[in-house]
């Protein structure tokens, strides 16, 4: 979900509704804005912010504060009722929430009893009527309930309170989601991330856990749910507007795809020079010896990023010969791990706000292990949750369906295995300057690999009605195949399995017939001949395939159906290479189904629940 909040001089409603709108990829089942027009109203609606938009282009909405919010829905179905704001039973108070309020039950079941009433099906709802419930019992301010109130709920928030008594002032409070506050000149913005706030200002304080920011007639005020007061560290951010905006792309997924040769060199960016023997990452530096002298290296992520993991398990036994795991971080953190302070848990997150692997590390943390972070959003809550860290510097990434992110994620976690292999001495010099060498060649490489959309575009048209693929792939293209399955699905409603192209004949082989159009990742590497055997399984049972292959190949396509030829590289950096035709094939299949690819039904960029 996404909030958007703002007190100043100017007119807050358009200055809102555009925020949610820079905010949507956060979810989009409804969408709903609080202002102060004469009393405290509320305007909602199901469906995307340019519905919300059009229905208060109707309304007076003259107001100079007001906060918005859209929602991906926990609690309670898509509607008007359960989108936010929220009112307070009395009326006289709003809640905009992000997350999840895990006691909301048993809270609610005592506001009921108290004579409380819900309209809707939101934990949301019981936040604001606790604030009110303690606001009335206490006799005391609103920023004091506000405060209160964070002692009596459990779980995941990050809140917006508007008051009808006091209409200069907005209380913000956070925990486990995050809220940044815009400084700009006489007024403030609040926003879950700072890409609501970039146009107006470049001076943000990030809220952290359990603290709350009193807006009030110009002042702020940051104080912890103790109530000790904070001095609010400003800090400049260095986004630039126009990354966030589309640029001439008929959507941010297809810009981000393209972005790919700038955004992995960024990723290396001053971490490898090849010329010059330069290979250094800051993060690592600091935690060297724990690295060089691990035990176990153990990766927790989800979606996309996990796959970014699976990669990186694959490099760092082979270059650094520490042994790895990688785990779904839902998974990790309910099942009592073994871990102890000679383990290693990295973290990847694009977003570094995803609630599983924000809990996994802290479990991790919990036992002593050594916790690192490999994000993308700069002031993240992973990246601030870590010992130690790099940034993947890709830039925002605002398609929900992730591309440049994962292409980023792999180029650094190569570097951290080059790194930690070169110091372990299991990488020798010379393999370790040769894949130097060849990373550097990588962006223009991805370059190349994009001359393929046209190509891409025709095969695609060939595919659009399947209602079933398979993507195959062996070593560092098993991750990938992985990895172009989820891009289908996610985008284009297609089902989509990938799977390790010599466990096809334990299972998905049952379902290949002259329908079942088949992803063959088979680039010249360790596992080459072992995949022609498996190309040769899916021909002898009639199945479409579409292979990927290395440049000059002769053998696959003699029995493929369709070729798409990537330039040659080291088999170690192949993901980078591999993945992008898979990007293409999805983007554009989603495209001619009519899907709404930078916002596909159902998912959210970040996911702040677990
Ligand atoms: C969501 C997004 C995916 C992403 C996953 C993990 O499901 O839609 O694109 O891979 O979360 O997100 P993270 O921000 O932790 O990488």
């Amino acid at each position: 979900c996404g909030i958007v909040a703002y007190v100043g001089h100017r007119e807050a409603s358009p200055i809102i509704i555009k925020g949610l709108k820079r905010l949507e990829y956060r979810g989009y089942d409804s969408a709903g804005i609080a202002l102060m027009n004469g009393k405290l109203n509320i305007y909602k609606k199901k469906g995307k912010v340019a519905e919300l938009e059009a229905f208060i282009a109707t309304q007076d909405t003259h107001s100079s504060i007001g906060m918005g919010h859209t929602r991906w829905a926990t609690h309670g179905e898509p509607n008007d009722e359960n989108a936010h704001p929220h009112y307070s039973t009395s009326g006289n108070i709003a809640i905009i929430h992000n997350g999840i309020i895990e006691n909301y039950a048993s809270l609610k079941k005592l506001l009921m009893e108290k004579g409380h009433t819900f309209k809707s099906e939101t934990d949301s709802e019981v936040f604001i009527n606790l604030i009110e419930d303690i606001r009335t019992n206490n006799n005391c301010t609103l920023p004091e309930a506000v405060r209160l109130a964070m002692h009596e709920v459990v779980g995941a928030y990050a809140i917006v309170v508007l008051s009808q008594d006091s209409p200069n002032q907005l209380i913000a409070a956070r925990k486990g989601s995050p809220l940044v506050v815009g400084i700009g000149e006489g007024e403030y913005f609040l926003a879950s991330d700072a890409t609501p706030i970039i146009e107006y200002t470049n001076e943000v304080v990030y809220l952290n856990d359990f603290e709350l920011a009193i807006i009030n007639n110009g002042q702020l005020d940051i104080r912890t749910k103790e109530d000790v007061q904070q001095t609010p560290y400003v800090q400049k951010l260095e986004m630039e507007l126009e990354s966030i905006e589309k640029g001439g792309y008929e959507h941010f997924m297809l810009k981000e795809i393209f972005e790919q040769p700038r955004s992995i060199l960024d990723s290396m960016r001053g971490r490898m020079i090849a010329e010059s023997d330069h290979l250094m990452m800051a993060g690592i530096r600091e935690f060297e010896n724990k690295f060089v002298n691990a035990n176990r290296i153990i990766i927790v992520a989800c979606g996309t990023s996990w796959h970014a993991g699976l990669v990186a398990e694959y490099l760092i036994e082979d270059l650094a010969r520490i042994p790895v795991e990688v785990e779904y971080a839902s998974e990790f953190r309910y099942r009592n791990p073994i871990l102890n302070e000679r383990d290693i848990v990295i973290a990847i997150s694009q977003s570094g706000e995803t609630a599983d692997t924000l809990a996994a590390l802290e479990l991790a943390k919990s036992k002593g292990a050594t916790i690192f972070g490999i994000c993308n959003v700069v002031g993240s809550s992973i990246a601030r949750a870590t010992d130690a860290g790099a940034y993947t510097h890709a830039g925002p990434e605002i398609g929900v369906a992730s591309t440049k992110a994962f292409t980023a994620q792999v180029t650094v976690l190569t570097l951290i295995a080059m790194i930690i292999g070169s110091k372990r001495g299991t990488l020798e010099t010379t393999k370790l300057r040769e894949l130097m060498v060849e990373l550097e060649t990588i962006p223009s490489k991805v370059e190349e690999a994009l001359q393929l959309n046209e190509q891409i575009v025709q095969i695609s048209e060939q595919y659009k009605d399947a209602t079933n693929f398979l993507y195959l792939g062996r070593g560092y293209n098993f991750p990938v195949a992985l990895e172009g399955a989820l891009k289908l699905k996610e985008i284009s409603y297609i089902h989509a399995e990938g799977y390790p192209a010599a466990e096809m004949k334990h299972g998905p082989i049952a379902l290949i017939d002259e329908q079942m159009p088949v992803v063959v990742i088979a680039t010249k590497d360790s596992s080459y001949e072992k995949i022609v055997s498996n190309v040769q399984e899916v021909k002898a049972r009639k199945g479409k395939v579409i292979a990927v292959v290395t440049e000059g190949d002769t053998t696959i396509p003699a029995m493929a159906d369709h070729v798409i030829e990537i330039p040659e590289t080291s088999e170690h950096l192949m993901p980078l290479l591999s993945v992008i035709p898979l990007q293409l094939l999805s983007y554009h299949i989603a495209v001619m189904r009519g899907c709404n690819v930078d916002q596909p039904r159902n998912l959210a960029k970040s996911v702040t629940v677990e």
